[in-house]
Order: structure tokens, then sequence, then C-alpha cells
């Protein structure tokens, strides 16, 4: 196979949803479609348990489990699918986030019956951010949910898309009794716990056979809704889906495998294949002959005795080879790999080449950064990996003087796999730490003291927000920060940042100095 036809096949995606909503079991079913596992529960839960924030061992076998789980490739029907997972706790958002920017579309998954959940608003920002396409799954239609219309209002309303169901519900609960597919005008119907699949049946709705097969009063309603659905929704357009305006929606229960098929479907034939991505200088096209990609995750110490960390880089654009010399961009440095991995479903193997929008597992002994680029020479700097301000902040302090060396190598580290953002107070040079959940804290303490042999102590800071600053005007930027000298830090670049320790400071700091600009993200 030619590499343009090998770029066209690849659809590179993220499951993304509110915890429980069943993304695991989502793409457990994707990947027995296919054939990438056989049995169901094949996929752990990638999921750190409500319960497990201080049970350590709990959180470093889930890491061991999501290394595995991080990517899943599978072939079928001609397509090399990659699904990227994504980490469903609130407090590794900052993962998801930077998972977001090596897709090239994404599918949300909602519970029926809970709607639109924070952590999915959340996340859909950031795909609105960089217009990621998105689908949407509406699950769990086995248990009693909403009326479908309204469902798609709280989707609309909630998530900021316009949506264009292209599947109907018939039913809900212990009365669901299908799904009517509007895109290939066909009805299936619902089987509870069955592991087979049925086939689409050709009905046309307006027959008596509808009534037949899913009684009258159900096929009557049917008709009503799906005139009304006519009605209420455009045609669906596949460009208004590619540029992120509109988001499709399915409805069916993953956990009785229903309605899965029909979204795989739908989306290999309308989702983007890989796409240009942003750097500094210019877009790089996959379809570019030179090799070059970019490191959105570090997986680190699955052995703590060897420090090997696996880098995932997304290949951008020509073909990846093996034991080829590639530039480490920001090194300057030239790297070869003998041995990158690519992942298949639960296995990872060696593999000889790799195509734009796959992910290969890199080893690497410290050398990467999250969001180093490498290529075949040229200098890029991709774009699109932006830190957010953290949530939370502590001071952190050596508690071993002898160990002072590791620890800064440490925190060093940890920070380049980007588990949390550092910022050195310019004021009297302590250490902060920043991050979105504080389960972090302990994930940091825990690594520190078993990864490094350095133990660290930490002192509580009131801080609302972590701001890059910059401005047009020199001196009033010398001056504010002159001003607040006590409140400015430098991040792990060495850019300014403004902590302020509540809203009313900071908005008192932004009427003060208009000429300054304050950024939420490091991106800007
Ligand atoms: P997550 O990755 O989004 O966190 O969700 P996950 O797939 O783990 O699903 C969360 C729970 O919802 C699981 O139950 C799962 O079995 C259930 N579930 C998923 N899809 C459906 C569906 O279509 N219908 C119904 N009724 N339930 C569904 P659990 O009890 O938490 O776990 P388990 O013991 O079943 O594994």
């Amino acid at each position: 196979m030619g590499f343009i036809e090998e770029i066209k096949r690849r659809r590179t995606f993220a499951i993304i949803s509110h915890p429980d909503a069943g993304k695991t079991t989502l793409t457990e079913k994707l990947l027995l479609f296919g054939g990438a596992i056989h049995v169901a529960g094949a996929v752990k839960s990638n999921k750190i348990k409500k319960t497990a924030t201080s049970d350590f061992m709990e959180i470093e076998k889930q890491r061991g489990i999501s290394v595995a789980t991080s990517v899943m490739g599978f072939e079928y029907d001609g397509y090399k699918v990659n699904i990227l997972d994504t980490p469903g706790h609130q407090d590794f958002a900052e993962d998801t986030f930077r998972t977001l920017t090596a897709v090239d579309s994404v599918i949300i998954v909602i519970d029926a019956a809970k709607g639109v959940e924070t952590q999915t608003r959340k996340l859909m920002e950031v795909c609105r951010m960089r217009n990621t396409p998105v689908m949407v799954f509406v699950n769990k239609m086995d248990r009693p949910c909403n009326d479908p219309f309204d469902i798609l209002d709280e989707v609309e309303k909630e998530l900021h898309i316009k949506v264009r169901p292209l599947s109907w519900p018939i039913g809900n609960g212990e009365l669901f009794k299908g799904v009517y597919n509007l895109y290939e005008k066909n009805l299936y119907l619902f089987q509870a716990s069955k592991q087979t699949v049925e086939e689409g049946q050709d009905i046309d709705i307006n027959s008596d056979e509808l009534d037949k097969q899913i009684g009258e009063r159900a096929a009557t309603q049917l008709r009503e809704e799906l005139e009304l659905c006519d009605g209420v929704y455009p045609e669906f357009n596949v460009d208004d889906y590619l540029k992120g305006e509109v988001a499709p929606v399915f409805f069916g229960s993953a956990l009785n495998n229903f309605g899965v098929r029909e979204l795989l479907h739908c989306f290999l034939r309308i989702a983007p294949q890989p796409q240009p991505s942003k750097s500094e200088a210019r877009i790089v096209n996959p379809e570019e002959e030179k090799f070059s990609g970019f490191i959105f995750k570090i997986h680190a110490n699955m052995d703590p005795n060897h420090r090997n960390r696996i880098a995932f880089c997304k290949v951008c654009s020509g073909k990846f080879e093996r034991n080829k010399a590639y530039k480490h961009v920001q090194l300057g440095k030239e790297l070869k790999f003998s041995s990158p991995t690519a992942f298949m479903a639960d296995k990872k193997s060696i593999i000889d080449e790799a195509y734009p929008g796959d992910i290969v597992g890199l080893p690497d002994s410290g050398n990467f950064k999250i969001g180093d680029s490498i290529s075949e020479g040229e200098n890029i700097q991709f774009k699109g990996l932006p830190s957010f301000s953290p949530e939370l902040f502590r001071y952190i302090d050596n508690d071993d003087p002898m160990k002072a060396k590791q620890l800064a190598k440490g925190i060093d580290q940890l920070m380049d796999e980007g588990v949390a953002q550092l910022f050195v107070n310019q004021f009297n040079n302590r250490k902060i730490i920043g991050t979105v959940g504080a389960l972090q804290f302990e994930v940091i303490q825990y690594r520190l003291l078993h990864e490094y042999g350095a133990s660290c102590r930490y002192e509580a800071i009131s801080l609302y927000k972590a701001c890059w600053i910059d401005s047009d005007d020199e001196a009033e930027l010398e001056e504010f920060k002159k001003r607040k000298v006590q409140y400015m830090a430098k991040d792990k670049w060495g850019r300014d940042v403004f902590l302020a320790e509540s809203g009313y400071m900071l908005q008192m700091a932004q009427e003060g100095f208009k000429k300054v600009r304050f950024h939420f993200t490091s991106e800007f």
C-alpha cells in the first residue's frame, strides 16, 4: 500500500466522558469489533477508583494498566483505528487535555440518565478550542432516561455545539425496543445482554411491518418523533461535522453491544483522516515526505529499578522508521530508536515503521519532555500543548538535606512528564507545585521517594490562579512585575507568571494595569 493510502485509512481519536458514563465499555466493544480482543472484560478500566485517593499501590497498579491501554490500535474493514485512552479521573484532566492534542476527532459518551456532566463539559471546551470534530454516543438507553429531544437539547446547550441525531431510540429503560438508524435508514431491534450483534432490517417506517416489529403504539410514536426530528434538525452535513460545528448523535447501550456498530461504521466513513499540525513556523501536512512528530505523553518507571520511560510520539508527517537517525529539536541532538513500539489492543510490539496518525512508543532514558518535537532535521516546534492554570498550589520543600540533588532531579523529571507544574517564586526563590487535583500531590511525594529516594514536604499556600503575563508596553510590564514582586514566579520555561491570591486580587491587577494581558493557558 502506498504512503498516501496509509494516511487516508487512519482514524486517530479519543473517547471522552465523565467517569462511569461508559467509556471503558464502549472502547471494549469497539475492540471486539476490530477482533483486537476476543472476550469482554479484557480491557481494564483505566480509572483510578474513587476510594483510592491514598492507596498508593492502587495508583501504581493503575499506572501499569494505563500504559498498556494508553493507545489501542486495531484494523477494521481496511481502516487502521487508533483509540487514545484518556484518564477519566478529574485529577488527571491535564493528561486528557494533552491527549486531545494528538487526535483528529473525538467520541463523547454521555450517560442517558445523567445527561451532560462536569468533566464532559470541560473536555468539550478543549475540543472547541481546537475545532476538533466530535460525535456523541448517548449510552445506557436500557436504563430509564429523559425524552431524546430533552437529551439533545441538553447536549446542545451544555456543550455549545449543534447536534444532529443520526439514530433515534425507540423507548428507553425496560421499554427500550431499539434504534432507527437515520443514516442508513434501517431498524435495529434491541435484545438485552446479547453478545452477538443483530443485523439491521430495512424497514420502511411507513409500512405495517414496523407496527408488527415494535407494536402499534411505539411505531406511531417513532413516526411522529422522526417527523419532528427532521423538522427540528437540519439535514446532516459532513463538512459541518468536520469543522467541529455539528455533532452527530447516536443512541445505544454499550454494555449490550447495541448501537455500537452503527456508531463505528458511520465514524469510519465520516471521521477525519490525519490532519495537518500547527508548528511555530508553518503548518505541517501529513503527506510531507519527511518525518516529524511530537511527544504528548510520557510514561515513567514501569520498573523502578530501571529508569525506563516511554515517550508517546504522535507522527505528524512522513514515515517513521526504526533505527533511522532523527533530530530531537529542543536538544539539538540526533537520536536513533532501535525498539520503537506500537500498541495493538492490550499488547505492545516493536515496529519497523509508522505513518501519520499513528502513535509510536519511544523508549527514553530522560531525553524527552512533553511538547518536544522530533524531525528529519528541520527545527520544527509543534504548537498546541498548552499548560492550563493549575487549581491547587503548595510549596514543596526538601525534607532530607542529604538528598537535595535527588529531589531537584526528581521534581524536574516529573515536571517533564507533565505530572504537575512547577513555579519558582522570584521573591523568596521557593518552589511551588501546581496541580489540577489533590491526588497529584500524593503521587508526586510517593514517586519522589520511591523512584528518586528523595523526601519532600508540602506547605499550604493559598493561591487562586497562576496567569502567564505579557504586554506590548514593556515599561508597564516591568512596573507591574516590580509592584507585584512578591507574587511573581517563573514557569519551567522561564516565563513570567503572576500568582493571584484571589479573584479580587486578579481583578484589581487587571484594572490597575490595563496594558498587561493575563492568560490562563501557557500558549497565547
Ligand atoms: P467509564 O469508563 O466511563 O468510567 O465507565 P465504564 O465503562 O467503566 O462503565 C461504568 C458502569 O456503567 C459499569 O458498571 C458498566 O458496566 C455500566 N455500563 C456501561 N454501559 C452501560 C449500558 O449501556 N447500560 C447499562 N445499564 N450499564 C452500562 P459498574 O457496575 O460500575 O462496573 P462493572 O462491575 O459492570 O464493570
